[in-house]
């Protein structure tokens, strides 16, 4: 069964611009996106070396790049460019009328 929890509204999703946002009970925030017309959403944390992407994650086109080692994440793919064997897990998100919600588990 999955952990569903709300994020944000759908209008707090803008193109070109990455938003964490803190939900209760986890520890790193939930970061969103948009890709062409998909909602995109993923750990606010470096799979690297546990930094939160709230601070260090650069929306690079169709990536998110840390700004502590400079590793890069493929959006599309979650696969690292730098370290292949390094994944983003990737949330599944469900949108629910104008809010988002992503499954954590
Ligand atoms: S901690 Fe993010 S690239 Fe090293």
């Amino acid at each position: 069964m999955a952990l569903r929890v709300r994020v944000c509204e759908v209008t707090d999703v803008i193109a070109g611009e990455l938003r964490g946002y803190d939900v209760d009970g986890v520890t790193w925030p939930v970061m969103v996106t948009r890709l062409d017309d998909a909602i995109i959403a993923f750990p606010g944390v470096c799979p690297h070396d546990d930094v939160s992407f709230v601070d260090y994650g650069v929306l690079d086109d169709r990536a998110v790049r840390c700004r502590v080692h400079g590793y890069t994440f493929d959006l599309d793919t979650g696969r690292c460019v730098h370290m292949p064997a390094l994944q983003l897990r990737r949330y599944k998100v469900t949108l629910v009328g104008p809010e988002v919600w992503v499954d954590l588990l």
